[in-house]
């Protein structure tokens, strides 16, 4: 009787080293930033340990630090205090100031810009209009395109390298393309939240963000009626499509560590129709949470994070937005 000796492979760490198949990189990672009014502010988000508020002024002091690290992306919220759309795309918002600010100074960091409404609706939702009667799926959704084009075209003229629509309106790449194609700012890319699931991993985030939704008429307070439903995954492969065809130039994934068989799937879909479009993932705040408690409580080694976020990779992930990228640059990748 022969068998193979798979653990010859295992001996030590640098045999396993030489046997390794996916490995996470300085390039995988994208930073989250929660943009504020005000001066002379760093925060700490009470829902998010080491997540921070920056006023403007603060901002680029910790971004140098981290790029000498080896960060290489990031992607800004804009978090208003008071509520009002019009400064979503408002040249001197928050995140086209950031941008601007970013783009100057630190002009090989890549900024992607968050584009969505929910940061600046009195009610929290990615879309306008408080009539949710059953049409409100068809008006307010193309109305909320066109705001969003705006808002995209707006930082884009402030410099961003990347848009990435987080809203789940249907048509909003198409809307967005059409703008920055006709202003000639095409070479801002699109990142399409393709497949953004109704989460429950999402609560930390809405602190930060100030975007919790509300109880609208006789809805419940969450995002269903937009986001996807958690038991599908063809339909993710549909929004999938439908935002390529619209001309998406990288797709989104989100949350990552629950939906690795769609991250899977995603990566298998597109290689099979010879894409090879970037597949990034949102390691989102309730997954962040959920490993530091994990940790923090003794419970389990904190190599469990560098498990977790390798495991996105893993699935096919191209690049990973974590709010665990300061740590990983400082723990793992520093030179
Ligand atoms: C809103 C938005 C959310 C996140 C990113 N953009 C929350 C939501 O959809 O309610 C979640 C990110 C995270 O949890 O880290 N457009
Ligand atoms: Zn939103």
């Amino acid at each position: 009787m022969t068998f193979k000796r798979f653990r010859d492979r295992r001996v030590t760490e640098e045999i396993r080293a030489q046997h390794r198949e996916s490995k996470l990189h300085q390039s995988d990672f994208i930073l989250p930033l929660f943009i504020v009014e005000g001066s002379n502010i760093k925060a700490e988000i009470s829902s998010m340990p080491n997540v921070f508020h920056y006023s403007i002024d603060r901002l680029l002091p910790d971004l140098q630090e981290l790029v000498d690290l080896g960060l290489k992306s990031v992607l800004l919220f804009g978090v208003p205090k008071t509520k009002g759309v019009e400064q979503s795309f408002s040249a001197t918002g928050l995140v086209q100031q950031a941008t601007a600010l970013i783009k100057n100074l630190l002009p090989q960091l890549e900024v992607i810009t968050d584009v969505c409404l929910c940061s600046y609706t009195h009610d929290g939702h990615c879309h306008i209009g408080r009539n949710h009667n059953e049409n409100s799926h068809i008006n307010d959704n193309d109305e909320t395109c066109e705001i969003l084009a705006q808002i995209a075209l707006s930082h884009a003229k402030a410099g961003a390298d990347i848009v990435a629509p987080s809203d789940m309106m249907d048509g909003r790449v198409h809307y967005i393309n059409k703008a920055l194609t006709e202003n000639g700012l095409r070479n801002t890319k699109i990142l399409s939240y393709a497949a953004k699931y109704a989460s429950n991993y999402y609560g930390p985030f809405r602190d930060a963000a100030d975007c919790a939704p509300q109880a609208l008429d006789s809805k419940p307070a969450d995002r269903k009626s937009y986001q996807m439903d958690y038991a599908n995954t063809d339909e993710a492969i549909a929004e999938v499509n439908a935002d390529i065809e619209e001309g998406a130039d990288q797709i989104m994934i989100k949350p990552a560590l629950s939906y690795l068989d769609i991250i899977y799937r995603t990566k298998q879909h597109c290689l099979q129709h010879n894409s090879n479009i970037p597949i990034v993932a949102y390691n989102v705040s309730g997954e962040y949470k959920m490993l530091l408690h994990s940790v923090n409580s003794g419970w389990a080694n904190e190599d469990i994070i560098h498990e977790s976020l390798l495991s996105i990779k893993r699935a096919g992930a191209d690049r990973i937005v974590s709010y665990f990228t300061p740590y990983l640059l400082q723990k793992y990748f520093k030179s």
